[in-house]
């Protein structure tokens, strides 16, 4: 019999491209979504979506039912804007559901819960950059705060209820199938609006840095993740390196053939000029590090961009960044 992972969040941009991966390597998946940010035609039509918010006890009910090998929880409120409008909100899915889910599967003694966590999130002014773990996380949003508060409900589950819990602090990530709607994915964002030769705003000077990683890499991380089963993290998972808005800016232009200059926009409040995270601990405990360099990632981005642009008006949606 097929080994069954549950995604939450599978049908969001980073969850689906997860999901697609594990049935290519013979899992059978089974995603909890409830549609608020991720997409049905994200889901992979082999894998089973159950319409479901985390919040609902049904939920945690599903994991006690279905008895997965590995949860993966990716489902979120993503927004650190809303967080900061309101916190107890964010909470509710962030920490209380996360709690549930991580109650019912120290029930069912599932084999691996995998956390995404964030890094971007935790950076401040303080904080050496490149940042590894060693540096204390100063979450400054609730969002932030619910993040790194789920990191130690897992790492009590490991502790007291034997819950193999591992959490994974991303940096920035983008590639294929990110909302251009959101707040986070500034390349998302960037390419939709060059695509259609709208109006391109750089909030503050751009000069702010941030780690900007492909998707593909996060899923190799959470692949690795499950391979490596004693590993604990947390782990930071970044490539290392910084770049400005200013130059994503120039490299995005050139890509989409975009010649208008960019406009200027408030800037974001509270948030570090400079961030990026060192993933020396992921390399020696999972054997795991960044491949794609942004080039060649903003490439595939903005190729998979152009294609749905095309097939939008047709219709379909192309359900893969690969290269043709
Ligand atoms: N994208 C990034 O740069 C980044 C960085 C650090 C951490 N993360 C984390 O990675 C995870 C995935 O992020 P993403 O970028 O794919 O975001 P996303 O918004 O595309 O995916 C989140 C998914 O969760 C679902 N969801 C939200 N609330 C839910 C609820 N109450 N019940 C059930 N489903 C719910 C949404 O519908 C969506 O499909 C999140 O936990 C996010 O905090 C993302």
């Amino acid at each position: 019999m097929k080994k069954l992972a549950i995604v939450t969040g599978g049908a969001g941009f980073i969850g689906s491209h997860l999901v697609d991966r594990l049935l290519i390597e013979g899992w059978s998946v089974e995603v909890i979504d409830d549609l608020s940010t991720g997409s049905k035609a994200n889901v992979n039509p082999k894998a089973k979506l159950h319409m479901l918010d985390i919040r609902n006890p049904n939920a945690a009910d599903l994991i006690r039912k279905k008895k997965p090998q590995v949860v993966f929880h990716l489902a979120a409120q993503a927004s650190v804007s809303v967080s900061v409008k309101d916190p107890i909100r964010d909470a509710e899915t962030n920490l209380h559901a996360t709690l549930a889910l991580l109650e019912a599967a120290s029930e069912t003694k599932v084999k691996r819960f995998v956390f995404a966590g964030t890094g971007g999130a935790l950076s401040s002014e303080h904080v050496r950059v490149p940042t590894d773990e060693e540096h204390a996380a100063e979450p400054a949003s609730p969002y932030a705060i619910a993040k790194v508060a789920s990191e130690y409900y897992g790492a009590f589950y490991r502790l007291a209820k034997k819950l193999p819990f591992i959490s994974l602090r991303l940096a920035n990530v983008y590639g294929p199938r990110q909302n251009p709607h959101g707040e986070a994915g500034v390349i998302a964002i960037f390419t939709k609006r060059m695509l259609k030769g709208e109006p391109v705003k750089i909030n503050g000077s751009g000069q702010q840095t941030r780690d900007y990683i492909y998707v593909e890499d996060i899923i190799e991380a959470f692949m690795a993740s499950i391979r490596h089963k004693d590993a604990i993290g947390p782990f930071h998972i970044g490539t290392g390196r910084e770049t400005s808005v200013n130059d994503l800016f120039k490299k995005l232009a050139d890509l989409t053939g975009y010649n208008r200059k960019p406009g200027k926009g408030p800037a974001d409040i509270g948030a570090p000029t400079r961030s990026a995270l060192k993933s020396k601990k992921a390399y020696k405990e999972l054997g795991w590090s960044a491949l794609t360099p942004l080039d060649e990632g903003l490439w595939l981005t903005v190729d998979w961009f152009k294609r749905m642009q095309t097939v939008q008006t047709q219709n379909t949606f192309p359900k893969s960044g690969k290269r043709k």
